[in-house]
């Protein structure tokens, strides 16, 4: 099966893209906080290094980053702009200064015993041949046993009703929020069971599979190394 590509959706300003997905996503606070949260929780206190896999942009950087001083960041994206965006994103913010983006995929990464891992907004851009099962597996030898990644991603099954009803109110608030209807019937087209995605995960040896947020065509979890 073949995933529609990052860097084929029409962005016409990569600048725009924290303005874009705040109007596309929705809950995309939320999210983060939820996040945030999650790994407060879990994690211990002190020095903590987070894998963040997908973090073109920065955003997610920057807001678990900001109020956690003893976090430092590793992340990774496939897609130069994005990571160039993400590091200038970050230049000069307190997180900014524990973080470091590679334009890299995950299996290329050295960096081993992370102590949590993000995949937000990211895993639905891998498309669901070996690849996205080897893409957890990746990111699971990176992380300490029992350590927790918090993947939040598009969930849906093409055709089938429910999803379709859920795409057309995703794209609805989407022009609500000010996005043409063009480009919001063009965005994220993008179709994974969350049966399918919690089966992947599985396979790739994550355990104890936590739901922390559902939305219109969004699913995030908890799943633990
Ligand atoms: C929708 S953006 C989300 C970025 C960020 N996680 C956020 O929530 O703001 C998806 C990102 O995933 C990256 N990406 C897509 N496939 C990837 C892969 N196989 N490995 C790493 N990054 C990937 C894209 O380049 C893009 O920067």
């Amino acid at each position: 099966m073949t995933a529609l590509k990052f860097e084929d959706q029409e962005i016409p300003n990569l600048d725009d893209y924290a303005t874009l997905d705040k109007q596309f996503i929705p809950g995309r606070r939320a999210i983060f906080a939820i996040v945030e949260a999650s790994l407060l929780e879990l994690v211990p206190e002190g020095p903590v290094s987070v894998l963040v896999v997908g973090a073109g942009g920065g955003e997610e950087i920057l807001r678990h980053g900001s109020d956690n001083p003893d976090w430092s960041f590793v992340g990774v994206d496939s897609y130069e702009p994005m990571v160039d965006l993400a590091r200038r994103h970050l230049a000069e913010t307190p997180a900014g200064d524990r973080a470091q983006v590679e334009a890299t995929a995950i299996d290329d990464l050295d960096e081993k015993n992370f102590d949590a891992a993000t995949c937000i907004h990211t895993a639905y851009f891998v498309p669901d041949d070996s690849s996205k099962l080897a893409f957890f597996t990746a990111i699971r030898a990176r992380m300490k046993p029992g350590t927790p990644l918090a993947v939040v991603d598009g969930v849906g099954v093409e055709g089938e009703p429910q999803t379709e009803l859920l795409r057309r109110i995703w794209t609805r608030r989407a022009v609500l929020n000010g996005v043409t209807a063009t480009s919001a019937e063009n965005f994220k087209k993008v179709a994974l069971s969350v049966e399918r995605q919690e089966e992947l995960l599985t396979s790739a040896g994550f355990e104890r599979i936590t739901p922390i947020f559902r939305g219109p065509a969004i699913k995030g979890c908890l799943a633990f190394a």
